[in-house]
């Protein structure tokens, strides 16, 4: 039988941004009332009238004060982080020792050090706490807890495949079929504003390497460190250095090559995609460009994220496919993993 679900005593840092603000919103809707709101600098805990700066280790003693005195003490203390920040995810082994549980769509640390990674699991067993992050790699999709099913299930992964970025897949698609050059489709990704400030924080591919780090390892491959990872990067070589500016400008002198590899794809009766690319069996990992052929699922993924989980029963792809950002979608992914944490 499953456990029973338990009260959970929740706080939230980074409600006043995007993922947060939605978060509350969520929150509302199932009247879930969060304990602690807490943003940069300051933070309000429980029943306080007034503000006061923030104090991670104070929070951490008030949520397990408050949790031990809700429901004769059978209520859970969950920190729900919806921050960019290094100095939050530097907290969470304190907290997850302590007891308290941890969900986060921040995917720094998981993409980090191998070491501080296997600390985190180490201290959430040692606590009898959970660390959730489903919305580190696909926002809200079910991407994270349908690997870690799957292992649980005795599947043996072989092979984990991902779009993993809208502003890539929108930029391929749109030099597919000849239709624009690079630069072109670049530029029409930061007029729409899909990019970030700088369009080469996405070309270069590391956000969706930090996604195949985190992919790899829930698969159960040990010994994969960003820096030793192959990534292609969609920024030619002379303008990685350069103003935004001068890149902008400079671009279009490097559309060639993309174009002339699209089409040696497409003659050949494939796609080419900007993927991770996860091969258990052979411990391997890559980011870049990778050729499709036509009956493989990327090729109808359009401007969505799309994971493909190869298995020993699945040998064609289990798919999961969606919108990979957004602030709603994120913020239901980060509260059902809120939610999960009441069953422990
Ligand atoms: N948006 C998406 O589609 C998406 C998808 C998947 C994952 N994510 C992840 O979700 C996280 C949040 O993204 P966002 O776009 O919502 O960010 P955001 O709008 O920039 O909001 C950041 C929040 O974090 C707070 N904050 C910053 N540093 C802090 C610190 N040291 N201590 C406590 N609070 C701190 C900010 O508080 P102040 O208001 O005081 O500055 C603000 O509330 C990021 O890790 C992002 O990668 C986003």
């Amino acid at each position: 039988m499953p456990p029973a679900s338990k009260e959970l005593v929740v706080a939230v840092i980074g409600y006043t941004g995007g993922v947060g603000t939605c978060l509350l919103k969520a929150m509302n809707q199932i009247h879930l009332k969060p304990f602690a709101l807490v943003r940069s600098t300051t933070m309000r805990v429980g029943n306080d009238s007034d503000d006061s700066p923030v104090d991670f280790a104070s929070l951490g003693e008030r949520l397990l004060e408050e949790a031990s005195k809700t429901n004769g003490g059978n209520a859970v203390p969950v920190i729900a982080d919806v921050t960019a920040s290094l100095a939050v995810q530097k907290r969470y082994t304190d907290w997850l020792r302590a007891g308290i549980s941890v969900v986060t769509a921040n995917k720094g640390i998981f993409a980090g050090k191998e070491a501080n990674y296997q600390a985190l699991l180490a201290a959430s067993k040692e606590g009898g706490a959970r660390i959730l992050h489903e919305t580190t790699v696909g926002a809200g999709l079910p991407v994270l807890g349908t690997i870690q099913g799957l292992v649980a299930s005795s599947h043996q992964i072989q092979k984990v495949e991902g779009i993993l970025s809208g502003t890539l897949a929108f930029v391929l698609g749109q030099v597919a079929g000849g239709k624009k050059t690079l630069s072109q489709a670049v530029k029409d990704a930061k007029f729409l504003g899909y990019t970030e400030p700088d369009p080469r924080d996405d070309l270069n591919g590391m956000d969706v390497a930090r996604k195949a780090v985190i992919l790899a390892r829930l698969s159960g491959l040990t010994g994969i460190e960003l820096g030793s990872m192959h990534i292609e990067s969609l920024v030619p070589e002379p303008l990685r250095i350069c103003s935004m500016d001068e890149f902008m400008k400079e671009m279009h002198l490097y559309d060639d090559e993309l174009a002339k590899r699209v089409k040696d794809v497409e003659d050949s009766g494939g796609r080419l995609h900007y993927a991770a690319k996860v091969d258990v069996i052979n411990k391997k990992v890559t980011v870049g460009l990778l050729s499709c052929e036509d009956s493989h699922p990327f090729n109808r993924a359009g401007p969505d994220n799309m994971v493909a989980i190869t298995t020993n029963h699945y040998t064609r792809p289990l798919v999961v496919q969606g919108a990979g950002a957004g602030g709603d979608v994120t913020a239901t992914g980060v509260l059902a993993d809120i939610l999960q944490c009441a069953y422990q």
